[in-house]
């Protein structure tokens, strides 16, 4: 990996120290000319118009997203967000009175608030697993539950938002086979930093987004879907004419492949930069960039918990790109406003982003460092200069 030569793609480098990829990463200069390009050629010749003759362009987003999951073109649909391509699918498993919904501690809160709604409107009932000593789900505890509650669906966050935490969900994938559970896994921090194989993981379902480790433009990201659920004739609320026809007065068919799970209207400069940002991580290579991350991570745990006050507060076996730390007796407002006087990007997570998880850390807040492969050692020790003088 050229890090020199990435930089100088990535122009986003030259004015910040950005170290938020777990909000939204750099984009590469391929990524923002593609989005650029197409969006000044539908302002000048019409959108539709624009749409049929770069067909060929966007239909590549299908192929690419399933090259990076070992996956088929069929299996692959596009979402304008990681929890668009979440909740369409958390839509359309046949929840009813009483099915249980396996999930963890540590899955993303907005995907909390859909299992809680959907405890509210279906009076379906939330069974969240235990816990490994060293943090993660433990995988005995899943197999215990799974044994006890035959769930209907289990619901893994690969990658929490908020801990350095990677979830073992090859692990809870063979599980779920063994017993012909439903499998969603979110893995909208892992695509673009881990390698991932859906093959491997078994997953019924899988959703990400594009702006994050992926470093494609917002507003795009996917949704995987097994064959077991296209067979199974699973369809999510509410389709429309872009997942299925309308073929009489009383009468609609959806479509035979993942892409039931879209609506029709969609930014296509935001498909084919998505396309373009799969591409070029599967250029540098997956798994390249999980190790130059990986490297950077552990650096910035390393530099921060030497820093009097501070404690990082990641937990589980296997760790990532994501570095949460928490000052004793600072203020976030302090610490976020030192970071952006000296043009450093990086994230501050409150109680609400993780409930279970700070409040069994006893943490109201913590900060979130998110190294991208294009970040630099020399970057890490600058912002820890700057949080020494806080
Ligand atoms: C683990 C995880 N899942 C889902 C999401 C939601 O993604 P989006 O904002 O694209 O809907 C996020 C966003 O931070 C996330 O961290």
């Amino acid at each position: 990996m050229d890090i020199q030569e990435i930089r100088n793609d990535t122009p986003g480098t030259q004015f910040h120290i950005h170290l938020n990829s777990a909000g939204a990463s750099l984009q590469p200069i391929p990524v923002i000319e593609a989005v650029h390009e197409y969006l000044q050629e539908e302002a000048l010749h019409g959108g539709y118009e624009i749409e049929a003759a770069r067909k060929e362009n966007i239909e590549g987003f299908y192929p690419a997203v399933a090259n990076l999951l070992n996956a088929k073109a069929v299996n692959i649909a596009f979402a304008s967000s990681a929890t668009e391509a979440y909740n369409k699918a958390l839509s359309a498993i046949p929840f009813e009175e009483g099915d249980v919904l396996l999930t963890t501690d540590d899955d993303y809160s907005s995907n909390q608030i859909a299992f809680l709604f959907l405890q509210k409107r279906y009076k379906i009932r939330i069974v969240r697993s235990g816990k490994l000593p060293t943090g993660g789900l433990d995988l005995e505890s899943i197999k215990n539950l799974i044994e006890k509650h035959h769930p209907k669906l289990v619901a893994i966050t690969h990658v929490p938002t908020n801990s350095g935490l990677v979830q073992d969900i090859v692990g809870v994938g063979a599980l779920c086979k063994q017993h012909g559970i439903w499998y969603m896994v979110d893995a909208c921090q892992s695509a673009g930093q881990l390698p991932l194989d859906v093959e491997k993981i078994g997953c019924d379902f899988l959703s990400a987004t594009m702006r994050k480790w992926l470093r494609g433009p917002r507003g795009s990201g996917f949704l995987y879907v097994s064959d077991r659920v296209l067979q199974a004739g699973l369809e999510s609320f509410f389709p429309d004419l872009g997942g299925a026809n309308w073929i009489g007065a009383n009468q609609y068919e959806q479509l035979k492949n993942a892409r039931l799970f879209e609506y029709w209207e969609k930014n296509y400069a935001l498909v084919i930069g998505g396309k373009v940002a799969v591409e070029y991580a599967l250029q540098i290579g997956l798994e390249n960039i999980e190790s130059r991350v990986g490297e950077l991570a552990s650096h910035t745990r390393q530099q921060l918990a030497m820093l009097p006050g501070w404690k990082v507060l990641d937990l589980g076996k296997k760790k990532c790109g994501i570095v949460t730390a928490h000052h004793e007796t600072g203020r976030p407002s302090q610490f976020s406003q030192a970071l952006k006087k000296a043009n450093i990007n990086a994230g501050f997570a409150r109680t609400v982003n993780a409930v279970i998880d700070f409040t069994e850390k006893g943490v109201e807040w913590a900060m979130r460092v998110s190294p991208h492969y294009y970040n630099s050692k020399e970057e890490i020790d600058r912002m820890i200069e700057v949080l020494k003088k806080g």
